[in-house]
């Protein structure tokens, strides 16, 4: 079978013998539709000094695990063959000599796991996360890179209580914690918008007090109706294309617009006026990957305060399916087609 990269290396015989020495990856060897991805046989992970090896019990489908597949993802092509970097949940099976405060047989959630379309995975032991008890598997892979997103993109823009907010894609992996979060952590009316009536539906059942189709042209005249004449205090943009200018236009004074992803396949994004942010007006842009280098103790708290909204129940992971690792072609296509809501996730 084809192999590469970190699945070539020899691990301890005690880790090859439980797994008979080969597992199942899925990845793809050339950009293209989601036939291309394949599932094979590889050797199982190494891990380090610093790692931890964990079975997988459900694996998070990202919308830029489709964009990578497709050779379109705004921050450039990934090296091919290529596996999706995801966030995983499962159970501890080894750890590394260097790793303290995880055992084996934890329940965990690995942030951003490398090569993590796959039964096992290995990442660094800073990367893990121990699980609430009572979290299921597939809710708890939103406890990796896409739920905390939902809650920096709410810290980024200061959210305060009792401001307005306008939720882009809603429905969507990030868009539907990201819908409850801002509710919970106080703001007083929160617009999501979604592009199908099923979806609607999905994020009125979230508590958004106003749904909004933006698929029609008239979409920003709806969100202002909502929002009312001054406009939304924070909005959070993943859908990116052209129509952000639309967002920087119903800004109210001292609005906030963070934009996070171009879910809506545009890689061009617009020029924003000078003049349209007279009125007190930020835009600025988030990825995770910078503010877990410029601002850890933000992300600290962060992961808190999600693990709290989580464990608490005002934030409720809606898992779309699960789809079994072999199936993870039909997984990209419910991405791609614009039918999930909430999360989709792979189990072996
Ligand atoms: N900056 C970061 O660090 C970071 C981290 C994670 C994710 N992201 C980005 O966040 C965005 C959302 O990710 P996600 O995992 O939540 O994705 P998702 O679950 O697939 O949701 C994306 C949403 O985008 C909307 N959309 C609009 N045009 C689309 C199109 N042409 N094709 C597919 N969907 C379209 C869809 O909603 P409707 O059908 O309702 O229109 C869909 O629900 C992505 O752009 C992703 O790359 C950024």
């Amino acid at each position: 079978a084809p192999d590469s990269g970190r699945h070539r290396t020899v691990v301890p015989r005690r880790v090859a013998k439980e797994r008979e020495a080969a597992v199942r990856i899925v990845r793809h060897h050339e950009y293209g539709p989601s036939r291309v991805l394949r599932t094979e046989q590889a050797e199982p992970p190494a891990h380090g000094p610093q790692d931890v090896l964990v079975r997988a019990a459900a694996i998070g489908v990202d919308h830029a695990d489709v964009q990578r597949r497709l050779g379109t993802f705004p921050l450039g092509a990934p090296p091919l063959p290529y596996c999706p970097s995801t966030d995983v949940a499962g159970t501890v099976v080894e750890i590394g000599e260097r790793v303290t405060g995880i055992e084996p047989g934890q329940r965990v959630v690995v942030w951003q796991a490398p090569d993590a379309y796959a039964e096992f995975v290995a990442a660094p032991a800073a990367r893990v996360l121990t699980l609430p008890d009572g979290l299921g598997f597939a809710e708890a892979t939103l406890l990796g890179s896409t739920g905390r997103v939902a809650v920096h993109l709410l810290q980024t823009a200061r959210l305060t209580a009792g401001e307005t907010v306008l939720v882009r894609a809603g429905a969507g992996a990030v868009g539907h914690i990201a819908v409850q979060a801002a509710r919970a952590l106080g703001a007083e009316r929160v617009i999501a918008t979604a592009g199908s009536p099923r979806k609607l539906d999905f994020v009125r059942s979230l508590g958004a007090d106003a749904a909004v189709d933006h698929t029609r042209s008239d979409w920003p005249a709806r969100v202002r109706e909502a929002a009312g004449a001054e406009g939304v205090d924070v909005i959070l943009d993943g859908v990116g294309g052209p129509r952000l200018l639309d967002d920087v236009r119903l800004l109210a004074p001292y609005g906030r617009l963070v934009c996070y992803g171009a879910s809506g396949g545009d890689s061009e994004q617009p020029a924003v006026p000078l003049m349209d942010l007279m009125g007190m007006r930020q835009v600025t842009g988030f990825t995770m990957a910078t503010m877990a280098r410029g601002a850890p103790a933000l992300v600290e708290e962060g992961v808190r305060l999600l693990v709290r909204l989580v464990t608490d129940g005002s934030v409720r992971p809606v898992i779309h399916e699960r789809v079994p690792l072999d199936e993870a072609a039909r997984a990209h296509d419910l991405l791609e087609q614009r039918v999930s809501m909430g999360r989709v996730v792979l189990v072996p």
